[in-house]
């Protein structure tokens, strides 16, 4: 008879509302938001309160050259390959409580419950802390997932400033060194062997879960992103003095670009997200002509034949919207859609089938680290409601019986990809 039922029985809903509500203290804005910036002192905070919950249940604390965390629940064959389960711990700015932080306490959650079930697995099962999924501080995101998938090199980044100037290079340095009692492992496929699975918990982000009336997202794929920068030069004058016919007013030449650009990603069916999420001008003085205007791109489509063209037609049409400015347009992130392995996705389903909770299977309009391991080894996620489909906002919500759902089915996935 299998012991995995004691191990679901064992997920702990208040144990793991409680360490939600724990780490969202740290970082905590108005209207019970979270603004945790990855690399910061809040960061830190949080992976310590983690760690300290790892080791208190005997798990193995590692950390790799990006920072990405990993906390191990050893097998009975402890030289297989593992099963990865995890998410983020960095937030949006204007951020909740449960994008990222609740796929590594779910992940916890899961592994502690199948150690006080008495579970043993063949395979290790590591949690994973990925650094800088969300990419609100250094853009892009996923930066530990790509890094560790060796999508990208692990100094790519390097450069990459923040709001106040800091880089990314300069920051993962710190941020290491102020880990540096932590046993430091080798960088993912880069430096050793792929892992056998990966699973990752994340609330749902949209509002079909929650419109269905049913509880588990079965995740079978991941919508493509691009992102790009577009950096437009012109040049300061006197705003009361000097005519328009004369300006280089980098301003408006933004304004007309975003106005090319939302023609070109027009979609009548509305599948194609198109954002402008970040303007920065310069000298940014209400009476001077801003010399320099810079704004973000941030593109999706889960058909790579849309994708593809639309980004690659972006910097030609900034370049011919331009009325007197210079551009320069920059790609910045490139995910192609994704489509999981079926192994994860049925086991995921099986596993909600068989606890009586009611799964759908879907794909996920945001992006996850899990995109950067579908490549390495069969990979899915597990998606619980929010309400009304928010998130990246402080009302995102989700119920701790619905977190406890996703908790118990990522404890039985994870038994079953372990002992195969
Ligand atoms: C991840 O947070 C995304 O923007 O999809
Ligand atoms: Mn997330
Ligand atoms: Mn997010």
């Amino acid at each position: 008879m299998s012991v995995v039922p004691n191990a679901v029985a064992a997920v702990d809903e208040a144990r793991q509302w409680d360490r939600l509500m724990q780490m969202a203290k740290l970082g905590a804005i108005p209207g019970e938001g979270v603004n945790r910036a990855c690399l910061t002192d809040l960061d830190r905070q949080a992976r310590r309160l983690l760690i300290g919950w790892a080791q208190g249940i005997g798990l193995t604390v590692s950390v790799d050259a990006l920072g990405n965390l990993f906390l191990r629940h050893e097998g009975t064959a402890p030289g297989l390959p593992p099963v990865l389960t995890g998410s983020h711990m960095d937030s949006q700015p204007n951020g909740g409580r449960f994008d990222g932080i609740w796929g590594v306490l779910a992940g916890l959650e899961a592994v502690q419950a199948l150690r006080e079930a008495g579970v043993a697995t063949k395979r290790p099962i590591e949690v994973v802390a990925w650094t800088n999924e969300e990419g609100g501080r250094f853009a892009p995101g996923c930066m530990g997932s790509m890094a560790y998938a060796g999508f990208r090199p692990a100094d790519t980044w390097d450069a990459v400033t923040d709001g106040e100037g800091l880089t990314f290079g300069d920051e993962l340095r710190k941020h290491l060194a102020l880990e540096a009692d932590i046993p430091r492992r080798g960088l993912g496929v880069v430096e050793g062997p792929a892992p056998f699975a990966y699973v990752e918990c994340h609330i749902e982000q949209g509002p079909r879960l929650e419109r269905g009336g049913l509880d588990i997202g079965v995740v079978e794929g991941i919508q493509g992103s691009r992102w790009f920068l577009v950096e437009i030069a012109g040049r300061t004058d006197h705003a009361g003095t000097t005519p328009l016919r004369l300006r280089q007013d980098a301003v408006q030449d933004m304004v007309r670009a975003i106005a090319a650009l939302n023609v070109l990603t027009h979609d009548p069916d509305d599948v194609l997200r198109f954002t402008v999420g970040r303007i920065e001008v310069s000298p940014n003085s209400s009476n001077t002509v801003a010399d320099r205007a810079r704004f973000t791109i941030d593109l999706r489509h889960p058909d790579k034949d849309v994708l593809l063209p639309r980004g690659d037609a972006v910097e030609a049409t900034v370049k011919a919207a331009l009325a007197t400015c210079t551009a320069t347009v920059t790609e910045r992130f490139h995910a192609l859609p994704s489509r999981f392995d079926p192994m994860v996705p049925d086991t995921v389903e099986r596993a909600a089938l068989a606890q009586g909770l009611k799964p759908l299977r879907l794909s996920s309009g945001a992006f996850h680290d899990a995109q950067f391991l579908a490549p390495l080894c069969p990979s899915g996620m597990i998606f619980v409601p929010c309400r009304a489909g928010v998130s990246h906002h402080p009302s995102e919500y989700s119920s701790p019986r619905q977190l406890a759902a996703g908790a118990r089915v990522l404890t039985a996935a994870l038994a079953a990809l372990a002992n195969r």
